[in-house]
């Protein structure tokens, strides 16, 4: 189970003020609960860890072993709340050099959809010429441009490599049940597909299908993943106490910082295979709050790569910022620094110890160097990088960002914000429907 610290929050905002946001916290759990608050047609992902059938996961589990056997490499097209949990996921428990090994035990896990790089797509198209691959095409609008245009790409590619049945067999859809452009060519081409809840926005979905599919696929255990994330809804249950339930307290201090003038809150890791998990935290809390001309600025680093870049501007920079660091407690290998009868590097004084103990000590020494420069710092600690701590921190962090959403008087569901530059792209572009728009914006340029 995940734990939470706020203690090195304390020298800047005071524990009472904190707690003086029981009764309101209890009010945005309950609006949760009852779907009384803003963005009520969007809470499907409240107890969704809870609701998981033993038959929906098997399901899944089928179909990504058809994946498995019949694939080298598998791409995952989706882009934002499409594809940030599976990518989050499966890089957190993926051996960092698996895409380098020669002898590999599923399929290569790929990603495409997320950009609209033309080198990105040529040379993700060149490395799959001698592949056997499949594709997980996720769309919740099936409309998508960046997804809609990979897939397009990628499924003329494998109907071209592979024949017209083979593709039908590795080329699966995650999308809505009804409507969208991913809907009617899964229904016409008869591929195998997922339905995304109407009710679970992108950036909530990870514990639908549009995740645990490619994280299936990925060879990990979506069982553990789901049971994770079931113990963490019981934990941040609303009749949890405000005092031990974890998403209240963060939700709590973090907007209590924001009140005092923290704007930035920056997500901290110091192990590289959190990169990933930062990444889809950012969407989570940027596109649930950034609204209203307000809202806490997520952002992420890697430490301790990152201490030799950012690390300046986090200790001595405007004091606007505050950190919440992600700390895995247990390592799933063992490496001991090696003595050296030479000792050039001037490093026998870590011989023997573990790697581990030494990024421990870096962590603790750049908590406290944080904190005495100005920077308040809170502390999740979750036991391992493995399937079930992994889905406890995932609906920790989506039960909380609900409860501070509505902290923040916002509706934390919605993502009107996202259109603007849409609509822009596509008057430029010259698409049917956006005349009008296409004569406005040339006539800025
Ligand atoms: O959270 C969101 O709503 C977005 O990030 C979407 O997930 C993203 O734009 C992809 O949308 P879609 O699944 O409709 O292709």
């Amino acid at each position: 189970m995940i734990s939470l610290n706020i203690e090195k929050t304390l020298g800047f905002i005071s524990k009472e003020n904190v707690f003086a946001y029981e009764a309101q916290v209890k009010a945005a759990q309950e609006a949760l609960e009852n779907g009384t608050g803003k963005g009520n047609d969007f809470l499907g992902w409240l107890h969704l860890p809870s609701s998981i059938t033993k038959e929906h996961l098997a399901d899944l589990k089928a179909t990504a072993q058809v994946l498995r056997e019949n694939c080298e490499a598998v791409v995952v097209a989706g882009i934002g709340g499409s594809y940030l949990g599976a990518r989050a996921v499966i890089e957190a428990l993926s051996n960092s050099f698996a895409w380098l090994q020669d002898k590999k035990s599923g399929p290569v896990i790929l990603y495409a959809g997320h950009n609209i790089g033309e080198d990105y797509l040529y040379e993700l198209t060149e490395y799959l010429k001698d592949k056997k691959f499949g594709v997980i095409n996720i769309s919740k609008s099936g409309t998508t441009t960046e997804t809609a245009l990979a897939f397009r790409l990628l499924k003329k590619q494998c109907e071209d490599q592979r024949g017209k049945e083979m593709a039908k067999k590795v080329i699966v859809a995650v999308t809505d049940a009804k409507k969208g452009a991913a809907r009617v060519t899964a229904d016409n081409e008869g591929y195998k597909s997922f339905i995304i809840p109407d009710n679970v926005g992108g950036r909530f979905s990870v514990l639908t299908p549009v995740g645990l599919l490619p994280i299936a696929v990925a060879g990990f255990d979506i069982e553990k993943l789901v049971a994770g994330a079931a113990a963490m809804e019981k934990a941040c249950g609303k009749d949890v106490p405000f005092a031990e339930n974890p998403a209240a307290i963060y939700a709590a201090t973090r907007n209590e910082l924001y009140k005092n003038g923290k704007k930035i809150e920056i997500l901290v890791n110091f192990n590289p295979k959190l990169h990933y998990v930062s990444e889809w935290w950012k969407q989570l809390y940027g596109e649930s709050e950034g609204k209203e001309n307000k809202g806490i600025f997520p952002a992420s680093v890697d430490f301790s790569t990152d201490l030799h870049s950012m690390g300046q501007w986090i200790q001595e920079g405007e004091r606007t910022i505050y950190e919440t660091v992600i700390s895995v407690e247990k390592t799933q290998y063992s490496l001991q620094v090696p003595s050296d009868k030479a000792n050039l590097d001037g490093l026998n004084f870590l011989a023997g110890k573990h790697v581990d103990e030494v990024n421990k000590m870096a962590e603790l020494g750049t908590q406290l160097a944080h904190v005495d420069g100005g920077v308040p710092n809170m502390r999740i600690v979750i036991p391992a990088l493995n399937e079930e701590s992994l889905g406890g921190l995932l609906y920790f962090f989506e039960k909380a960002c609900g409860i501070s959403g509505y902290l923040l008087g916002v509706n934390p569901f919605n993502q009107p914000g996202v259109e603007a530059y849409k609509k822009n792209m596509f008057a430029l572009l010259n698409k049917p429907g956006y005349e009008e728009e296409s004569k406005a914006i040339q006539a800025r340029l």
